[in-house]
C-alpha cells in the first residue's frame, strides 16, 4: 500500500537519529477504525507488525471489548521506526549495556510525517484513534493532558505535512472524526487509568456500533 519511494525518504530522514528498522502499518483500505499509536519498539521491529509486545496485549483487550479483529481495522503509529536509547549500567560491579525503546522526538515525527498521511488519505477511516499524547499531537497539534481529551469525539480538521524543509504542518480542509483514548501502554504503568480507560473503549465501541 505505502510506496517504497515514501518509506526509503523516511528511512533517509530518519538517519541521523537514534531509530532503528521499519514496521508497516496494519490494515484494510477502507477500515472503519484507525488506531494510531507512538512507534514500534523492540518486539514489534522482532515480528514485523505493530502492537505485539506488551502493550500489544492491552491492546487486543481493547479490540475484544469493542468486538473487532485486528484484520478489520488499521493499526499504525506517528513513527514507524524504533527509537531507542542505549544506556550504560553497573549491576554487580559489571558494566552493562541496555537498548531502550524511548519516545519519539519531533523531528522523528516529522521525518514519518509523509507516511501518517498517506495511510489516512488511503484508508479514509470513519474514526481516527489516537492513543496517547504524542499521536494526539501529531493529529491535532494538542498538547493537552490526555485526562481532559479521552472519551469524547472531536470533529475536527487535523495536521497534514506542508514542508520537510521548512518544517511545518497545516490543517487538513476536510475534517475528522479523532476520538483519543489512552496508549496501551500507559496503563501497564499507571494501573489506576484502566476502569477509565475500558470506559473510554466502551464509549467507542457505541460510536463504531452507530456508524
Ligand atoms: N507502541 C506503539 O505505539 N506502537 C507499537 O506498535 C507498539 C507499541
Amino acid at each position: 500500500m505505502l510506496s517504497e519511494d515514501l518509506i526509503a525518504l523516511a528511512m533517509e530522514r530518519m538517519r541521523p537519529y537514534a531509530c532503528e528498522g521499519f514496521v508497516r502499518g496494519r490494515g484494510p483500505r477502507g477500515a472503519d477504525l484507525m488506531f494510531v499509536g507512538e512507534a514500534p519498539g523492540k518486539t514489534e521491529l522482532e515480528v514485523g507488525k505493530p502492537f505485539t509486545g506488551q502493550a500489544g496485549k492491552v491492546f487486543s483487550g481493547y479490540l475484544d471489548r469493542l468486538g473487532v479483529t485486528r484484520e478489520e481495522v488499521f493499526i499504525t503509529s506517528a513513527v514507524r521506526s524504533r527509537p531507542y536509547k542505549i544506556i550504560e549500567k553497573v549491576v554487580d560491579g559489571k558494566k552493562v549495556i541496555k537498548n531502550y525503546n524511548r519516545t519519539p522526538n519531533k523531528k522523528e515525527i516529522l521525518a514519518h510525517a509523509p507516511i501518517l498521511d498517506e495511510e489516512i488519505r488511503q484508508v479514509q477511516p470513519k474514526i481516527l484513534i489516537p492513543m496517547g499524547k504524542t499521536a494526539v499531537w501529531r493529529l491535532t497539534g494538542w498538547n493537552t493532558s490526555m485526562q481532559e481529551i479521552t472519551g469524547r469525539l472531536f470533529e475536527t480538521s487535523i495536521m497534514e505535512l506542508e514542508s520537510l524543509d521548512q518544517k511545518t504542518y497545516r490543517p487538513t480542509k476536510e475534517k475528522y472524526s479523532v476520538f483519543p483514548i489512552y496508549h496501551p501502554a500507559a496503563i501497564l504503568y499507571a494501573r489506576r487509568l484502566e476502569a477509565k480507560a475500558y470506559q473510554d473503549i466502551d464509549q467507542l465501541k457505541q460510536l463504531k456500533d452507530s456508524i
